[in-house]
């Protein structure tokens, strides 16, 4: 038996096998689909979620790896939606087609977890979510209003 805790909640996956992707898990057996499917190799981080407060692929990290880690999803970001990332995004209006959108999040989220007024080249190093309809300068400048938030 398998039992995994998620976004403060244990949560049971059965006689799931451990090397079953996370992604899988988390989408199709607890219903949380904030958390995206893109290329399943870890070339594009749509499927970004937080194992222990760092940015991981979840299409790559197995049950097993997980172990008694903590995995946050973009459900549990925040408990009302408005984590400073969030409250960016909406003042950016940063999506277009949206689909890499909470990938994106959660990776700016664990950057700004460990740097809370980074540059542009720290950005553009630690960003490396595929955005296929270019919003990169939105992304870029949502994460810049969300370091003001935090260092508040
Ligand atoms: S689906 Fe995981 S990195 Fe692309
Ligand atoms: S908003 Fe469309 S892929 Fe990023």
């Amino acid at each position: 038996m398998a039992i995994i805790n998620v976004n403060g909640q244990k949560r049971d996956l059965g006689n799931v096998s451990s090397d079953t992707p996370l992604l899988w898990v988390l989408r199709d057996q607890l219903g949380l689909t904030g958390t995206k499917y893109g290329c399943g190799v870890s070339e594009c981080g749509v499927c970004t979620v937080h194992l222990d407060g760092d940015a991981v692929q979840s299409c790559v990290t197995t049950v097993g790896e997980v172990g008694d880690s903590v995995v946050t999803t973009i459900e549990g970001l925040s408990d009302d939606g408005l984590h400073p990332v969030q409250n960016a995004w909406r003042e950016h209006g940063v999506p277009q087609c949206g689909y890499c959108q909470v990938g994106q999040m959660m990776m700016a989220a664990a950057l700004l977890k460990s740097n809370n007024d980074p540059t542009d080249e720290d950005i553009d190093n630690e960003m490396w979510n595929i955005c296929r309809c270019g919003t990169y300068p939105r992304i870029r400048a949502a994460i810049k209003t969300a370091a003001k938030e935090l260092q508040k």
